[in-house]
């Protein structure tokens, strides 16, 4: 059978609030079967919670390259932050938001309330559980619950928005984990694909929280990114991978940081790694000025 692209991009945003709209814009935009010699239309999604950066943008920018028609999701997901963590601060700013994805040339932006999502929120609700071995570390560790969170509105944006392919930052690397896992093990028909971490000039990774950070923990926040560049070098000079990372705790504390994790693990299992054989993640959380700044790079 031979393929050709679906030439039908609108750039037309359409700004969607509920289940049934989504639904009315699929079968409209990707209904029609797929004619002779064509191929049936494929969808991309791009999750967010908002508050857009460049970040954000290159998964757009991807999943462009990859697909016909790219939906972008924008919710704060309330499943997922634990009762002292910053939902109701979390930032926001939808009209900005949109205004970005119209110039970044994506086709839907699907905008729920949290009523729309989840009905009433204070009655428990079917949820997604991810594998122990995969959750009780790390983030998970410091935020019990958030990875069913995430796991539970991510399969149900799959189950509203039914995309082809579905785009995550490394930056958050366990996340990406949690996602390709669950993908995996509930059978769910999409590929999903993950970014490279966009930086801002001086290394820091971009993300929503950074905008919380002072000016002069703005500065300092860079530090994570020098830490895991060290630690980097160190292992690739053969030098002790538990003495690098006791250097970098050092580094980052008297820094100002409150170090939660500076671990090397494997990059599939995320157990530990200390004498390296294949490739490892390196993975930072430390919070800054109170904001939780995560990080990540990989060693070959
Ligand atoms: O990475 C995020 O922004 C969120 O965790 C996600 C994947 C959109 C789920 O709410």
């Amino acid at each position: 059978m031979s393929y050709t692209r679906v030439e039908s991009r609108s750039n037309v945003l359409e700004v969607l609030e509920s289940v049934e709209a989504l639904r009315h814009w699929r079968e409209q935009t990707l209904g029609n079967p797929p004619q002779e010699g064509k191929r049936r239309a494929q969808l991309g999604l791009v999750p967010t919670m908002g508050y857009l950066h460049a970040g954000h943008l290159s998964l757009v920018e991807r999943a462009k390259e990859e697909c016909d028609f790219v939906a972008v999701s924008i919710f704060v997901n309330p499943l997922q932050f634990g009762p002292n963590e910053d939902f109701a601060k979390y930032p926001r700013d939808l009209e900005g938001d949109l205004s970005l994805l119209g110039s970044a040339g994506v086709d839907c932006v699907f905008s729920p309330s949290t009523e729309e999502v989840y009905g009433d929120l204070k009655k428990a609700t079917t949820q997604v559980v991810p594998p122990q071995w995969l959750i009780d570390k790390l983030c998970g560790s410091f935020r019990p619950g958030h990875f069913e969170g995430v796991a539970t509105i991510v399969n149900k944006l799959f189950n509203m928005v039914q995309p082809d392919i579905a785009y995550f930052g490394e930056k958050d690397y366990q996340q990406l984990l949690v996602i390709r896992q669950m993908v995996k093990d509930l059978n769910m028909n999409l590929n999903i694909q993950g970014v490279p971490i966009v930086r801002e000039p001086d290394g820091l990774a971009m993300s929503s929280r950074n905008v919380y950070l002072s000016q002069n923990g703005r500065k300092k926040a860079v530090t994570i990114h020098e830490v895991l560049t060290s630690v980097k070098n160190a292992i690739e000079e053969k030098r002790s991978v538990s003495a690098a990372l006791e250097e970098g705790r050092t580094k980052l504390e008297s820094t100002g940081f409150e170090v939660q994790y500076l671990e090397a693990c494997d990059i599939d299992t995320l157990e530990p790694a200390s004498q390296p054989k294949k490739p490892i993640v390196l993975l930072c959380a430390a919070k800054l000025d109170n904001v939780r700044l995560i990080d990540n790079m990989i060693v070959q």
